[in-house]
């Protein structure tokens, strides 16, 4: 049985269906991509995966149990942690300091005493930032920022990490070097979901890829299969054509292409 199942979850704003009847899997050792169009419902899959958002109908099972009504901090310490499209790091504390909350809070109550200065600098080792420990997360750059929101997520040794958009504010060899931190994670055993724009990294890195389209799930195989699929490329050229600018990385665009397999 998959570490997350996520069963014809519907979600409904009003008179707006942001995700319909999704279904879809992540697992152990595996980077699975959850990609599609601006609005296509990507955000809203991780907040009702994550607790954040009450889904209409449907379910959400993590490690085998029903998590459907679970709170979000329940969640959290049976192994999910998630970093946001929005940077979410307190401005104000320093990098180490931004691990150490993420920590306590991991730890639950008496988290405090628990603390480990080992396990911080850790998790900030493994990012490759640990020569920012002592900066204000105010005061670094986004891509710096961008592995403190993985550190935070790491340094409570979750099952399943959930990315929104990890590459943003990346540029081209952070991205290398990121992509390959995602695989190492994989293989060390986590289940990592990730929501993600730039293309290239989604092909070379995720083993499975789901893409979401006016909130269904239009397509789910591996990268040659997705990048072979006739709706998958009419989802996005169509998204392309009517809405470019929302992200700096555009789903497709000249640069970043989906090229058709021929036969
Ligand atoms: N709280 C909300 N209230 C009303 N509508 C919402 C809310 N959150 C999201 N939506 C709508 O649901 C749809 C899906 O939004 P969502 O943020 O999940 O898309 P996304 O795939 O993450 O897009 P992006 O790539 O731009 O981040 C959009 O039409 C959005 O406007
Ligand atoms: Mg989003």
């Amino acid at each position: 049985m998959p570490l997350l199942e996520v069963n014809d979850v519907v979600v409904r704003f009003g008179g707006v269906t942001a995700v319909n009847q999704a279904r879809f899997t992540a697992d152990e050792r595996r980077i699975t991509g959850l990609i599609g169009p601006n609005g296509a419902g990507k955000t809203t899959c991780f907040n009702v995966i994550t607790g954040l958002q009450r889904p209409t109908s449907g379910s959400v099972r993590f490690g085998g149990r029903d998590v459907t009504r679970t709170a979000v901090h329940r969640r959290a310490r049976r192994g999910m942690a998630r970093t946001f499209q929005r940077l979410e790091a307190f401005g104000s504390l320093t990098v180490r300091d931004n691990v150490r909350v993420a920590l306590d809070i991991a730890g639950g109550f008496g988290g405090l005493m628990r603390s480990s200065s080992a396990r911080v600098d850790e998790a900030l080792d493994r990012v490759g930032i640990s020569e920012y420990a002592a900066e204000r997360a105010d005061s670094i750059p986004t891509g710096t920022a961008r592995l403190l929101e993985l550190a935070r997520c790491l340094v409570g040794d979750p099952k399943l990490l959930l990315l929104d958009e990890p590459s943003s504010g990346l540029d081209e060899s952070e991205t290398d070097a990121f992509g390959e931190l995602l695989i190492a994670l994989a293989s060390e055993g986590k289940a990592i979901l990730m929501v993600e724009h730039d293309m290239d990294l989604v092909m070379t890195v995720c083993d499975d890829i789901h893409v979401l389209d006016f909130g269904e799930i239009i397509c789910s195989g591996s990268p040659a299969e997705v990048r072979a699929d006739a709706r998958v490329q009419a989802a996005y050229l169509g998204a392309s054509d009517t809405d470019e600018t929302q992200h700096d990385l555009a789903p497709l665009d000249a640069t970043t292409t989906i090229p058709a397999v021929t036969s």
